[in-house]
């Protein structure tokens, strides 16, 4: 590898005790090939097979957590019938080393029917969700422990909670989605009380078992939504993360780059900032629009430890290889129409693919 490149490619062990092999991180895509129910399907397990070679830790699509609540492709972590498939999703994802996380998901407002109040994003057409009962958050703060304790036993080596990208998690912290005046709403406080209970629970299970397991959390800085939360909030929330022993804090942005919206005048990207306020506490995820190794030298030369992936994944899954291998003009950039089988990508993923990655004629 060229020497400019050598940061990407140092190891870092993280507080569980996990060793990741380089600073390389496949971020959590729907890939939308899961079986009906959830079940692990032949083409996801290629699909990630030719994607895991290579990075030091993969971190699957979202994975629901609860019955009910399922959304089809996504692969589901909802009941022990579940274990049997996960092993073999784990089995492919740590075959060359990465180690392997399964993000826990609950939709929310955005689409399970449920929600911390009965409130959609500004501008949604989505019905309006039930606001849930505290016997029913109850019940959904165990179904994540339940998740951890099935993803230990099909053999992965972490699970990253998604408290991003506008879901249950994200939710319950917002007081535009969270309107609630009970122990988990009405004051910024309160509205970490579901964050920190599914935190608590998790680490719970993972104590149990005795082993080394990463514990992670992805967040969304900032909301778009009039009443949303500001960078002023994510400071706070992000700061009293820190504090809760987790292996990694992982930062949604489509750009990692970019600067805050509001609620501060600190004019550096939100990742600058947010590296101060975390130092060393724990380990920082940054992602959003790397696309070539001078992208992932210069993201890693801000202090965040570990840097995701997602879309240049999908384009190459040889990216990291090919840095390695001084080989980074042969980096793929554009996508064609005939490349779902070189790419080995789920064929409803597939159908969709244009949302993300505009084809090339
Ligand atoms: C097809 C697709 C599916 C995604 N699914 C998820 C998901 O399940 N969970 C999640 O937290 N983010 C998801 N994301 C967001 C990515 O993890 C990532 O944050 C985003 O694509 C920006 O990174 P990139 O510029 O490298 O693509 C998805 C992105 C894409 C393109």
């Amino acid at each position: 590898m060229r020497d400019a490149y050598k940061a990407i490619f140092e190891p870092l062990q993280l507080q569980s005790g996990k060793h990741l092999k380089n600073r390389m991180v496949m971020a959590p895509m729907g890939h939308l090939g899961s079986l009906t129910g959830g079940y692990i399907s032949e083409e996801e397990l290629a699909y990630y097979d030719k994607r895991v070679r290579d990075v030091g830790m993969v971190i699957t699509s979202a994975t629901t957590i609860k019955e009910g609540t399922h959304y089809p492709g996504l692969p589901a972590v909802e009941t022990d019938e579940h274990i049997p498939g996960l092993r073999k999703l784990s089995a492919v994802l740590k075959s060359h080393g990465a180690a392997a996380v399964m993000q826990l998901l609950h939709e929310g407002a955005n689409g399970s029917g449920e929600a911390p109040s009965a409130v959609v994003a500004e501008n949604s057409e989505l019905p309006l969700p039930r606001e849930l009962s505290d016997t029913e958050i109850e019940s959904i703060i165990k179904k994540f422990g339940d998740a951890a304790r099935r993803a230990i036993e099909a053999g992965f080596d972490g699970v990253e909670i998604h408290g991003a990208n506008g879901f249950l998690v994200q939710q319950f912290t917002s007081p535009h989605y969270n309107r609630r005046m009970d122990r988990w709403g009405g004051t910024s406080e309160n509205r970490l009380a579901f964050p920190l209970a599914v935190i608590n629970e998790v680490k719970r299970v993972v104590a149990e078992s005795e082993k080394p397991f990463i514990i992670g959390y992805r967040i969304s800085p900032e909301e778009a939504e009039t009443n949303g939360l500001t960078m002023a909030d994510t400071i706070r929330n992000v700061d009293m993360l820190a504090d809760q022993g987790l292996d990694y804090i992982h930062v949604s942005l489509h750009q990692f780059w970019s600067k805050p919206r509001r609620g501060t005048n600190d004019t550096r990207s939100r990742m600058e900032i947010l590296k101060e306020v975390v130092g060393d506490r724990t380990a920082l995820i940054g992602v959003g629009e790397i696309k070539t190794p001078e992208d992932a030298a210069m993201a890693l030369s801000t202090g965040v430890e570990l840097l995701a992936i997602a879309r240049g994944l999908l384009l190459d899954p040889e990216w990291v290889q090919k840095v390695h291998e001084e080989n980074e003009d042969l980096i793929k950039k554009k996508l064609y129409r005939g490349d779902q089988l070189d790419l080995m990508l789920p064929n409803a993923l597939w159908k969709m693919i244009e949302n993300f990655i505009p084809f090339e004629d």
